[in-house]
């Protein structure tokens, strides 16, 4: 099938929804995801969404935590213009129908406190903001007669002059984005989306590691059809891995524990029960979470461990049923009661930092393509992402890219000259265990080899291995009728590529980036 739209929008997380409900007055709209449509990280957000709300706090604290937490190499106007934005876009969740927990008379947001935040300033809705932000959104979406929403459709490459059938190298001045193929999951058709322009909103990528808290769709798809569209990428190398995720190793997703627990006085113990966060930085269990799951990690390794524990029994038995609710009642359904028992905890791997470079509009190096969300690089982040600013980036990103899109639409044409799909001469791969193994693979070797501590050893032994996966996949590729499974595979396979060649590049061990041969060879430029 063909189909051509004004606006082509890739994932239906806050980010790709948000740029929706703003294009949608100007043309028609059509969002893609790929699973069903509340299925991403979003809905997972548990803490909330950062923002400067009241005169008690300061645009200026929340620039430099961000800056802090960003270890020095944020983009200082992309941060600056970012939390200046907040508060219209967060008047603008309202809004569109989206609840953040109100104190006092009713009359002011109750603002929570995170690690690397110098004042309270998380908007949340008990400890499920993200579910409460993806619900009102998704309502919004469905009362809007221009915006079609299409589940179970797999984006598989951005379509390019490419396709036209010109040579386009990552040198190609005027790389142009006319759509998307996407896999129909459900008739294994591959469709031929058209479009003026194309936002990607994709995700991030957690699912590169063995451990994350990120949902199953988080397979970077959005970065590695980037990637294969020879589009600019930046940051890959840091991954933030997020220091309390539940303890409870049959579970995927891991089941996040909420930095804001800390805030609220959790404290991390190691596995006798003692605090060890003294050792490592002076803002303890809220130091910036690069720190905090360094030092957890340093603390297994030593004890010889695989998980350590949260004790948020000090909050109290109201603050923690009425205040964490959906952490309470999952922990005691592994009977675990946190008003009296510690919290096993480990890290796991949470957000990517780095993506699809866009400038101040959203737009990447490819014209007519955006990309909003974790699968973006605007320079917000630096080498950490600050707790609760991702939620934020997004809903300011795709605020951009649509006021930019909005102009960029009217006096673009759809391009009629792209061919269909070509399939023919290919087989249906029937060993699903060539992906399940492969995936498996690779994920191992990602968390042991490229994780919160890495080495030089540690990457060339992981793209070693990785070069092997790669040439066994796209043999694969080659002669295999194209599924979700050996897409997602692939476009793994890309991320972990990218991450690895990025680690290797970074000489200095900067926020999320760590690597004992910089410390070694007194490299550091801190710790
Ligand atoms: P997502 O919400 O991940 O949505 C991605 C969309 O893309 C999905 O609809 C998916 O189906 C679609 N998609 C992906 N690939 C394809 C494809 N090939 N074809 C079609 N569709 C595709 N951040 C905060 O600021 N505050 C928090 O409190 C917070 N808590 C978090 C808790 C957890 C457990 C996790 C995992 C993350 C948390 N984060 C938090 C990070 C934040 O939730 C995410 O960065 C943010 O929600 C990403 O939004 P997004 O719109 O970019 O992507
Ligand atoms: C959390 O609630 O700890 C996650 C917040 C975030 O990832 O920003």
């Amino acid at each position: 099938m063909r189909y051509e739209v004004d606006f082509l929008v890739i994932g239906s997380g806050i980010a790709g929804l948000s740029y929706a409900l703003k294009v949608a007055p100007y043309g028609k709209v059509c969002v893609l995801c790929k699973g069903e449509a509340a299925e991403g990280s979003t809905r997972y957000a548990q803490g909330g969404i950062a923002a400067v709300m009241y005169d008690s706090d300061s645009f200026d604290k929340h620039i430099q935590d961000t800056l802090v937490a960003g270890d020095g190499i944020c983009d200082r106007e992309v941060v600056e213009m970012t939390i200046r934005e907040a508060p219209d876009r967060i008047k603008e969740l309202v809004q569109y129908g989206v609840n953040f927990d109100m104190s006092g008379a009713g009359d002011r947001f109750d603002l929570h406190r995170e690690g690397g935040h110098s004042e309270f300033r998380i908007l949340h809705h008990k400890d499920n903001t993200g579910a409460e932000i993806e619900r009102g959104l998704l309502e919004a979406v469905h009362r809007h007669p221009n915006i079609e929403l299409k589940e179970h459709q797999f984006a598989i490459d951005i379509i390019t002059q490419h396709h036209l059938g010109q040579r386009v190298t990552k040198h190609t001045p005027d790389i142009e984005c006319y759509g998307v193929y996407a896999l129909d999951c459900r008739t294994n058709q591959i469709d031929t989306y058209l479009a003026k322009v194309t936002l990607l909103a994709t995700g991030g990528m957690g699912n590169v590691y063995t451990t994350t808290t990120t949902p199953i769709v988080s397979t970077g798809d959005g970065v590695a059809m980037v990637h294969r569209a020879r589009g600019v990428l930046s940051d890959l190398e840091f991954m933030q891995f997020h220091p309390t995720s539940l303890y409870n190793p049959a579970e995927k997703p891991a089941f996040l524990i909420t930095e804001a627990m800390r805030g609220a006085g959790a404290i991390l113990k190691d596995f006798n029960g003692n605090e060890f966060m003294q050792k490592y930085d002076s803002r303890l269990s809220l130091a910036p979470r690069d720190i905090v799951a360094r030092a957890i990690d340093n603390e297994m390794k030593i004890a010889g461990v695989d998980h350590l524990y949260l004790d948020a029994r000090g909050i109290g038995r109201d603050g923690l049923i009425n205040g964490f609710p959906t952490i309470y009642a999952k922990c005691l359904e592994l009977g675990i009661n946190i008003t009296k028992d510690m919290i096993p905890i480990r890290p796991a791997a949470h957000y990517q930092c780095g993506g699809i470079k866009v400038d101040k509009n959203g737009e990447s190096s490819i014209h007519h393509l955006y990309a909003a969300g974790e699968c973006s690089c605007t320079g917000l982040h630096g080498g950490n992402r600050l707790a609760s600013n991702s939620l934020l980036e997004a809903v300011v990103y795709a605020h951009n890219a649509a006021m930019s899109a909005i102009e960029r639409v009217k006096t673009r044409e759809i391009c009629h000259a792209v061919p269909d799909w070509n399939a023919e001469g290919m087989v249906l791969n029937e060993e699903m265990v060539l992906i399940t193994q492969t995936k498996r693979e690779l994920q191992e070797l990602m968390w042991n080899y490229v994780g919160i501590v890495r080495s030089d050893l540690r990457l060339q032994r992981a793209f070693d291995r990785l070069n092997l996966i790669f040439r066994e996949t796209e043999d694969l590729y080659n002669r295999s009728v194209l599924t979700e499974e050996l897409s997602e595979l692939r476009n793994l396979i890309a991320c972990a590529y990218l991450i690895i060649k990025m680690a290797r590049a970074r000489r200095e061990n900067v926020g999320l980036h760590y690597s004992i041969d910089l410390v070694r060879n007194g490299d550091s430029r801190r710790r």
